[in-house]
């Protein structure tokens, strides 16, 4: 056995979260190359199953629809899921209740809260600034958020941002980490920064939350979005989320106000006045199979610390780097995503040419990463379920790989 191999038995034999791995659909950690559950290392783009979601699911589909049918709404609480399983999300980002609706994609509570931040500010703040290293997604929303208010739009980086902001700034959209390198950009001072320039703070937390800890509350933060389908395990096209802030919920003005929002939906009065907190960000019926799937999927979280999940995230990077030293030639891959802890989220992004074919090399020896255009190859470390063990074998099979 290699000395690494060695030390990562060790690791494993350490960490406390090691017993949650059980909680998902996966294998025992294994140094079986033909072991056909692999090694999955992406969960920051989708999370992997949590064992006991299925049956959740069944009795969903098969008692509370087939069985109680439209009664669910009210005996199955169908109706409250959405702020319901906010609340079930906003310790995991630092939020105190009554500040988080789940609903509709990101892109949506994107839409959402752009606008609804475009309304909170002056008048003569006529300037959106978004993310230029963003997820696509974000900077279309923010174009149109921008044309549909008579906003300019203008993009800045992350690190350029303090010194972007003017008189004119309503609001900011910035993402936590960056998707492709996996850099984590530091929210407590950009939120002071922008609340500094009078402007709101709009974060994207599709690739922290469930990571890393974020500290909406503490650090002020006016209005936030993430998906659920990444680090928090919700299924494929489990529902987004919306945060906004306590103190800005009187003036948050929906440009979505479906009826879902309203103050009295079953009242069925043909104008709108909205519901009071959250609950305004809400739109029209939820899609209630894949938000109760993620209400399941959440159960895996009870008794795990977000301090022990950031720790253990940052070792498993720390041990992936220096294995990938170890097994690779170097200069044949170069790590985009930070050193520093203070700047790394929960990924490792290393760029090569031929990263694509790279990848598909990968998948077929069973380590499961992936690609982003043109260049990089992404590894997603979820420690909830990923190990030392896995970690060390996938360095490996990469440096043969590339060899
Ligand atoms: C930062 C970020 N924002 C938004 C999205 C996608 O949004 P949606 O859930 O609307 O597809 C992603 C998807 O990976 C993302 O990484």
């Amino acid at each position: 056995m290699s000395d690494l191999t060695l030390l990562a038995e060790k690791l494993d034999a350490a960490d406390e979260l090691a017993p949650v791995r059980s909680r998902f659909v996966l294998g025992p950690a294994s140094d079986d190359p033909a072991d056909a559950e692999g090694i999955y290392l992406d969960g920051n783009s989708l999370g992997a199953l949590p064992a006991h979601v299925p049956d959740r699911v069944a009795d969903v589909v098969r008692r509370q629809w087939g069985e109680l049918r439209i009664r669910s709404w009210d005996e199955s609480g169908w109706w409250t899921a959405p702020e319901r399983i906010g609340d079930r999300i906003a310790p995991l980002v630092g939020a105190a209740p009554g500040q988080i609706v789940v609903g509709d994609s990101t892109s949506v509570n994107v839409f959402k809260a752009l606008v609804a931040a475009i309304r909170m500010a002056d008048d003569d703040r006529d300037e959106l600034l978004v993310d230029a290293t963003t997820f696509p997604t974000d900077g279309y929303i923010a174009e149109s958020a921008a044309r549909l208010t008579g906003r300019a739009l203008r993009a800045v980086t992350p690190t350029e941002l303090p010194g972007a902001l003017t008189g004119r700034t309503a609001a900011v959209l910035l993402n936590h980490v960056d998707y492709r390198t996996g850099r984590l950009h530091d929210l407590p001072a950009l939120t002071a920064a922008i609340h500094a320039g009078g402007a709101l703070a709009v974060w994207d937390l599709c690739h922290s939350a469930g990571a890393l800890p974020v500290g909406l509350d503490e650090h002020g933060v006016d209005l936030a979005v993430g998906c659920t389908y990444k680090y928090l395990n919700g299924g494929p096209g489990s529902p987004a989320y919306l945060y906004v802030r306590h103190e800005l919920q009187d003036r948050f003005d929906s440009p979505l106000p479906g009826w879902n929002s309203h103050a009295d939906p079953f009242g069925m009065d043909p104008s709108y006045a909205p519901a009071p907190g959250a609950l305004r960000g809400r739109v029209g019926t939820p899609d209630i199979l894949s938000m109760l799937a993620l209400e399941a999927a959440l159960e895996v979280w009870d008794g795990v610390s977000l301090a022990a999940v950031r720790a253990k995230s940052l070792a498993l990077t720390d041990f992936f780097l220096r294995c990938v030293s170890e097994y690779t030639e170097p200069g044949r891959l170069e790590c985009v995503t930070p050193e520093r802890h203070e700047e790394r989220g929960s990924q490792i992004a290393l760029r090569c040419a031929d990263a694509g074919e790279i990848m598909k090399r990968l998948i077929a020896r069973g380590v499961v990463g992936d690609f982003r255009h043109p260049d990089v190859l992404r590894f997603g470390f979820t420690p909830l379920y990923v190990g030392f063990r896995d970690v060390e074998r996938a360095a490996r099979v990469l440096g043969e790989v590339v060899a």
